[in-house]
């Protein structure tokens, strides 16, 4: 151990109170990875029984009310988030007296798909083509440098597919423009992908980077159904890790960031990223050998990170709308089974299956198990 990891070590051993803005799934898994270093996690969001709420602390409030921040940040060592859309201008001055990582301003370029696609451009990551609206002349305008078919989408606040619409011909202009409600927009090139990869990196406060096996993620109706780690296409990882090592530069980050991309004649176009652990990650609970929450937190404190491969083939399948029953899943060797504890509805995701199996043959076979998930 050099001198540096001890001093590392001994800075990171004074945090013991960690704030979460948020307390979704992903919050909630954040918390479980937090127990065994020692942590005690604090929640901020609206209601007790988020699924962060059951397992660890949490204060009441809308994660957009300054006042809440400022008595959430009071509680704590140390900030992060488990939502992408926590306000930046409610969290006014509490960064500058606070720990908060990752960094706001890579929150703030993941909150605008338009900001976003900036900066994959400045950082010289390829993107589809794209174009900002914000009126009927500019979506006109638009459609004719980018041509049919093309995808709408607001560029804040949209998720699982949400706040976006395909136009395929010029009659779906007016319709789409106001679906979306007519606000700040931004018009992409659709892409004919052969599939869709993610590649998630964590880097901890020394400037250590790590990336975990590049993931194949399957969606339906914009929700990721399943992810198969590692990807079948080794020959993506390595540049999939160079566009990642450019964002977490970029914005000196710390913890872990996820670029999602579509892979089109074997080469990655980015689509977004997120500045937080994400659901392509689940699989890194079982199937990696640090975990992406684990990993996270190690990065946030300024600890050392932990070993990113994985541990044979996995398998993360969502449970959208509702849940199968435990001993169902349970009675599929290799397969766990995580239950977020929420109130079951259409279109949201309660929990979800990992499969972790010695070969990919064996973890397609397996994945049987689950007939909803069988290509349409
Ligand atoms: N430009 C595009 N071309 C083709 N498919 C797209 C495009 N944009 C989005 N999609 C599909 O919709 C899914 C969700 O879109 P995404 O931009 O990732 O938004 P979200 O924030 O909802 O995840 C993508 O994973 C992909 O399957
Ligand atoms: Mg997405």
């Amino acid at each position: 151990m050099n001198a540096n990891t001890t001093k590392q070590i001994i800075a990171a051993l004074n945090v013991k109170r960690v704030g979460i803005v948020g307390a979704g799934q992903l919050g909630r898994m954040l918390a479980l990875a937090g127990y065994p270093l020692g942590l005690q996690c604090v929640f901020l969001d609206k209601s007790a029984d988020a699924p962060g709420g059951q397992v660890s602390k949490i204060l009441i409030g809308a994660f957009s009310d300054p006042e809440k921040l400022a008595q959430l940040a009071a509680q704590v060592d140390l900030l992060t988030y488990d939502v992408e859309n926590v306000p930046v201008e409610a969290l006014g001055d509490i960064p500058k007296h606070k720990t908060f990582l990752p960094p706001v301003t890579a929150l703030a370029i993941g909150q605008d798909r338009l900001s976003e696609k900036g900066l994959f451009r400045a950082l010289k990551i390829p993107t589809a083509k794209f174009r900002a609206v914000s009126s009927m002349p500019d979506l006109e305008q638009a459609i004719q440098e980018i041509g049919y078919p093309a995808v709408l989408k607001t560029r804040r606040l949209g998720y699982d597919g949400r706040g976006q619409r395909v136009i395929c011909s010029s009659a779906e202009l007016g319709s789409a423009f106001n679906a979306l409600g007519g606000i700040a927009m931004i018009l992409e090139e659709f892409i004919e992908f052969e599939c869709e990869v993610s590649v998630i990196g964590v880097r901890n406060r020394r400037g250590d980077m790590a990336f975990y096996p590049i993931v194949e993620n399957v969606h339906r109706d914009g929700i990721l159904r399943y992810s198969i780690a590692p990807c079948a296409d080794r020959k993506l990882q390595k540049p999939a890790e160079n566009y990642a090592r450019r964002v977490l530069r970029h914005f000196d980050y710390a913890g872990v960031l996820t670029i999602e991309f579509f892979v089109k004649k074997g080469r990655l176009i980015a689509n977004e990223t997120a500045p937080r652990v994400h659901n392509s990650g689940h699989w890194t609970i079982e199937g990696a050998v640090t975990s992406q929450f684990e990993n996270h937190l190690r990065a946030i404190l300024g600890l050392p990170l932990g070993d990113t491969s994985a541990r044979g083939y996995a398998a993360m399948v969502n449970f959208i709308g509702s849940m199968p029953p435990v001993a169902s899943v349970l009675e599929i060797p290799g397969a766990h089974y995580h239950d977020y504890g929420k109130q079951p509805r259409p279109g949201r995701k309660l929990g979800h299956a990992t499969l972790v199996c010695a070969t990919r043959r064996e973890l397609l076979s397996r994945l049987k198990n689950f007939p909803d998930i069988a290509p349409r």
